[in-house]
């Protein structure tokens, strides 16, 4: 992983196969269809899905312009055709206690490829180095196999079940609680 660009907190990065760049206004029509896709959505269970322009509109400048930053999303970009693929990043970044969630969601049309896994070694390391975290949680929808095969593979543990942790469309949906602590990390 190489960190490109301006050296602040949330640096471009670069990995083999792609581009992780701060998400910025150039990214709206991606963000609207991205997050209005079912596929993508079905399992973002603390988000409704994207429906209108401005709501693509309102999550660009929530991540861009937000004081303090502790919320950050990087777009992944596929390097051989600039292809944008999908989005991960940090949230509820607290500093006093050196934890952060990380979240990701990738198009359907690229799952399988190990693009994600690729993303999250970049993503994970620079919240260890450069955000100095010691521990990072992940909260995963108890159906959503394809990610905590992924959080399993990056040695996330689990830790338990949070019941009825987010609500949707009239639904309680169960949450497993995962983590990953930096002196677990295998870079
Ligand atoms: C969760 C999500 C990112 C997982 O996607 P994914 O494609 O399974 O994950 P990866 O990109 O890491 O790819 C891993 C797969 O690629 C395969 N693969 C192919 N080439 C690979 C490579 N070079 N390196 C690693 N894995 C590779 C792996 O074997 C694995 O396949 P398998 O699932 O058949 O075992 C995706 O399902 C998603 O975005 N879902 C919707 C949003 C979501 O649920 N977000 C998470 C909320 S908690």
């Amino acid at each position: 992983m190489t960190k490109i660009g301006k050296d602040n907190i949330f640096p471009s990065l670069e990995t083999e196969r792609l581009i992780l760049r701060p998400m910025t206004v150039e990214d709206t029509d991606f963000v609207f269809k991205h997050f209005g896709d079912s596929a993508v959505y079905q399992y973002l269970l603390d988000e409704p899905p994207v429906t209108e322009y401005a709501h693509a509109q309102e999550i660009i400048q929530f991540y861009s312009e937000q004081e303090g930053k502790t919320y950050n999303r990087w777009v992944m970009v596929r390097k051989s055709d600039h292809q944008p693929l999908g989005t991960c990043g940090f949230h509820k970044w607290d500093k006093r206690y050196f934890r952060a969630e990380i979240g990701y969601d990738l198009g359907p049309g690229f799952w399988g490829q190990g693009y994600m896994m690729e993303s999250l070694r970049a993503v994970i390391s620079n919240g260890f180095e450069q955000m100095r975290l010691n521990r990072i949680d992940a909260l995963v929808y108890v159906e959503n196999n394809r990610s905590i095969q992924l959080l399993q593979k990056l040695g996330f543990k689990q830790e338990g079940v949070l019941r009825d942790y987010f609500y949707s469309d009239g639904n309680f949906y169960d949450h497993s609680l995962f983590a990953l602590l930096q002196r677990e990390w295998k870079p």
